[in-house]
């Protein structure tokens, strides 16, 4: 066992820390192309519907999970079950599903940290080409960012969970609140930019069909971190007397505002560049995106600041990336490393050490299955389609494990921990919420609609991508 479970400090270092999470690459571009492509005003409405009713009841429930077990996912599940062995099974899930993402996410973090080092070596101008993002992914050079960014990712986690985590989410967060801001002033200060405001906020309601619908809850879904056992571990950091359902409202609010406000920056920035453009045509993946369209909007900027000038926009909007990816890959690394400690009594810095090393080694198969070595680039064939080891993963892990995690989250702990335990860890530090009717709308939708909503999600992807 570890000498004494460390705890965040205090709320607000809870609520940056799991914000911190929570603010990722999907909020800041996949959010905006999704609502843009997806009908915008009506598309924004429908996904704060899913975060508010769908997705915040999952949030308190994994951090009043892990919170009454004060312990890594698989700790609380066996804990909270009795020992139950087949309700340890979602426990090793929501261990193994973050494990993987992280490996994902680590390689497309590493693109950031190289396309920010071009930047400020003054190489937009090479960014910007159609060639360059193929070139870079396939350059030797991205091992090098690999390890520079474990390296700082692992010595964050290294200072402990209020030293470490809490402090640097303290002085990140904030920091990106800030960039945020100051980018999205800037942009809708240039020329056409209300177009794009106009194109991201007006509703079109007859774009919402069941593939948007389907979409939307997804996106919220992964942009709250959820299901990646993640919330269970930052809920067993959390300490005793503080609001389960007041925290998470403010974590929900800070994730969808800042998905919101990154689609007044990319929106407007995209008709700045070319107002006649249809942004139902833009890329869907986020790597597009960045690595592909971006740059070429950034570098156009040159026209009216100069190349300086769109040098530093460029750079601070991948800094600003760059740290939302932090802040949520701290959060996923920390998930194997609770367990670690917790389950096998492994001291933290050993943790560490372990879980980085595995994970390195995963990534550079992630890293080179863009041509670099075939065996990765052609790792399996799926529904007749070829797929790399980064796009399996990316498959099984995130598009279908995900709402499996999430939907055993709902029925466990209403199933089997019980409404009753689940509500008093609730009331705990927020006596108010005993009787109110988000209670008994919680209780209801946990045990009832959400799980169901997930469990369709989870049958459609297996259907469409598997066979
Ligand atoms: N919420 C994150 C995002 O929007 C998802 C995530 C969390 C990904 C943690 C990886 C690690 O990008």
């Amino acid at each position: 066992m570890s000498a004494v479970r460390e705890h965040f400090g205090s709320r607000l270092g809870f609520i940056l820390a799991a914000a911190g999470s929570a603010v990722g690459i999907g909020n800041l571009v996949a959010f905006p192309v999704a609502a843009t492509k997806s009908g915008g005003g009506a598309f924004l409405l429908v996904y704060a519907l899913f975060v508010f009713f769908i997705c915040l009841p999952v949030m308190m429930a994994e951090l009043a999970l892990g919170r009454r077990a004060d312990k890594d996912p698989v700790g609380a599940y066996r804990q909270l079950s009795g020992g139950s062995r087949p309700w340890t099974i979602p426990g090793w899930l929501a261990l193994f599903t973050p494990f993987m993402i992280a490996v994902f996410y680590l390689v497309v973090t590493v693109w950031i940290l190289g396309y920010l080092v071009e930047t400020l070596r003054g190489n937009l101008d090479q960014l910007a080409t159609e060639t360059h993002f193929g070139q870079f992914i396939n350059s030797p050079v991205v091992f090098v960012y690999l390890v520079v960014l474990m390296l700082g990712i692992n010595a964050i986690l290294a200072m402990g969970v209020k030293d470490g985590i809490e402090r640097a989410s303290k002085t990140l967060m904030p920091m990106l609140f800030i960039m945020l801001l100051g980018l999205v002033i800037f942009v809708l200060t240039r020329e056409n930019a209300m177009l794009g405001v106009k194109y991201y906020l007006i509703p079109d309601f007859a774009k919402i069909d069941s593939a948007v619908v389907s979409k939307a809850m997804a996106q919220a879904f992964f942009s709250l971190s959820l299901g990646m056992g993640i919330m269970i571990t930052y809920g067993s950091y959390m300490k005793r007397g503080d609001s389960i359902p007041g925290s998470s409202r403010a974590v929900a609010i800070t994730d969808t505002l800042v998905a919101f406000t990154a689609g007044l920056l990319i929106l407007p920035s995209i008709f700045h560049f070319d107002p006649q453009i249809d942004p139902t045509k833009l890329s869907d993946s986020s790597a597009g995106m960045i690595f592909l369209f971006l740059p070429k909007i950034f570098f156009a900027l040159q026209d009216s600041i100069g190349y300086f000038g769109a040098s530093a926009f460029a750079a601070v909007f991948f800094f600003l990336v760059l740290v939302a990816a932090v802040t949520s890959l701290m959060s996923i690394i920390e998930v194997p490393i609770a367990t670690l400690c917790d389950e096998r009594g492994m001291e933290r810095k050993k943790a560490i050490y372990t879980i980085a090393a595995v994970q390195v080694f995963l990534a550079v198969g992630c890293a080179v299955s863009f041509g670099m070595v075939k065996f990765f680039t052609q790792f399996v064939t799926l529904a007749g389609e070829s797929k790399s080891f980064f796009d399996l993963i990316e498959l099984l892990f995130y598009d279908t494990i995900l709402p499996l995690n999430g939907l055993l989250v709902c029925l466990f702990v209403i199933y089997k921990w019980k409404k009753t335990n689940f509500d008093k860890e609730l009331q705990e530090g927020d006596s108010s919420f005993a009787g109110s009717i988000s209670q008994k709308y919680i209780n209801f939708s946990l045990g009832t609609f959400i799980p169901l909503m997930l469990l369709l999600i989870f049958i459609n992807t297996v259907a469409l991508k598997f066979f």
